[in-house]
């Protein structure tokens, strides 16, 4: 069997899915809960001093929206859309904090970590909290930087996130590494133009990883009554969102080699293999757990040691990575063989489909006399003829192949 275990920041971790820092860790209860369901680390929800943001939670809203935007009800389909506003952690904080040594205990004891995760309204309270959390016990801690600015930044960095500027994210993160000896996250934010800088600037700071990332902001509105779903602006995420999520965690594994939590758009346990073998050496899991419930966990570790088992991949580690390493340059692209389309005219059903004739922008398919026509020095290897043939009656293959190799292709 896979060995599953992984090391983040220097701490072994018995298996790379930990719970992000959510409402299913919000409170003692449920976050024994994640340990008991397997989890190998959860993040608290955010513990902060802004009174603003546990106003929020207090009246936090939920909804669920399908691929059409409507809202939904019952089931959870796979692509599901989480449109949803809360804020961080409803208690004061002094007496959250307490909390964390009762949770981290009993973490310890199920071979599992808490980790905690702060964000400050004012400069003095970022390595407050820091160190209030790591007295603890906690092994390390995210800082949420998907965060307004401090109070005292209001001219500095107007209308910014933290995460939204290098400096910022600088800043503050300096002031957080230096006031606690156990490693620090940085939490990144989608919504900052660069996020490789962002996280470098956290890199130059002292941190140890960074969270890569938070959720968007979206809006959405019910057209029947022309009114915005849960009130107006909301945050926005689902499994649709991972391809934007690890393009960064493949810019920022490739460009930077910091280690990286993953975050934002694993459903399931493939979801978590892709993050892997983009460059993520631990996975949280957030939304899915609200919706699906976190007996779902156990789910999304067996599908990894499952796919591992099949896939013949002995460690975590084995898969850290691969698929980040294996980017081609542009000019190896351009240099590479160029590929053709050749067409099954036995499988194929002209005319009574003409979907490949509809999709080629380059001028090598039309509609001949008795079958779809080729001209073939015009196709560039482009491949969406293939990709919608509803009748598998195309094969990319090298260019200019002599009839016998057509026909070999074709019985591929
Ligand atoms: C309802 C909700 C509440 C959240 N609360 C926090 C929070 O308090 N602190 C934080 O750092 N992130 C918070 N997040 C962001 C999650 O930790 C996570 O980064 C994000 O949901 C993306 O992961 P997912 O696709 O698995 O949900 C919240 C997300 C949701 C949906
Ligand atoms: S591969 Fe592209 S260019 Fe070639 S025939 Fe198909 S759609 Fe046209
Ligand atoms: S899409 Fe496929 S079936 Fe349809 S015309 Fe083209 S090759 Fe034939």
């Amino acid at each position: 069997m896979a060995d599953m275990s992984v090391e983040f920041c220097g701490v072994k971790f018995k298996n790379p899915i930990i719970v992000a820092s959510i409402e299913p860790s919000n409170s003692v209860d449920n976050i024994k809960k994640c340990i008991d369901n397997g989890a190998a680390g959860v993040i608290v929800k955010t513990v902060s001093e802004m009174k603003s943001m546990s106003t929020l939670t207090k009246h936090s809203k939920y909804a669920i929206l399908n691929d059409k935007g409507k809202i939904i009800r019952g089931k959870v389909p796979r692509n599901f859309t989480f449109y949803s506003r809360s804020g961080y952690i409803s208690e004061h904080y002094e007496e959250w904090i307490a909390y964390l040594t009762e949770t981290q205990a009993y973490a310890a004891q199920h071979g599992a970590h808490v980790i905690g995760n702060v964000s400050a309204g004012t400069l003095d309270m970022w390595p407050k909290l820091c160190k209030m959390t790591e007295d603890c016990g906690v092994p390390m801690i995210e800082i949420n930087l998907h965060s307004p600015y401090p109070t005292e930044w209001a001219g500095k960095y107007p209308g910014t996130l933290i995460a939204q500027s290098p400096e910022a994210t600088y800043e503050i993160t300096r002031l957080c590494v230096e006031a606690i000896n156990i490693p620090v996250i940085v939490k990144l934010t989608p919504e900052a133009i660069d996020l490789t800088a962002i996280a470098k600037a956290a890199k130059d700071a002292g941190a140890a990883a960074v969270s890569v990332n938070s959720r968007f902001k979206g809006f959405a509105t019910d057209i029947d009554t022309g009114t915005p779903y849960i009130g107006g602006v909301a945050g926005v995420g689902g499994p649709w969102v991972k391809p934007i999520t690890l393009r960064w965690v493949h810019e920022i594994y490739s460009q930077l080699g910091m280690e990286i939590a993953g975050s934002n758009g694993i459903f399931d346990g493939r979801d978590a293999v892709e993050f892997i073998m983009s460059g993520a050496r631990i996975m949280q899991v957030g939304s899915v757990l609200m919706l699906k419930g976190i007996e779902w966990l156990p789910k999304v570790i067996g599908d990894v040691e499952k796919f591992m088992d099949t896939h013949g991949y002995d460690t975590v580690d084995a898969m850290y990575g691969i698929s980040s390493r294996k980017v081609a340059t542009l000019q190896e692209l351009f240099e590479a063989s160029p590929l053709q389309a050749y067409i099954d005219h036995e499988k194929c059903k002209f005319p009574i489909c003409t979907s490949c004739i509809k999709n080629c922008y380059y001028d090598a398919l039309n509609e001949g006399e008795e079958q779809v026509a080729s001209t073939e020095k015009n196709c560039i290897g482009c491949e969406l003829c293939w990709n919608v043939c509803p009748w598998d009656a195309i094969r990319m293959g090298p260019k200019d192949l002599s009839p016998s190799a057509i026909e070999a292709l074709l019985v591929e």
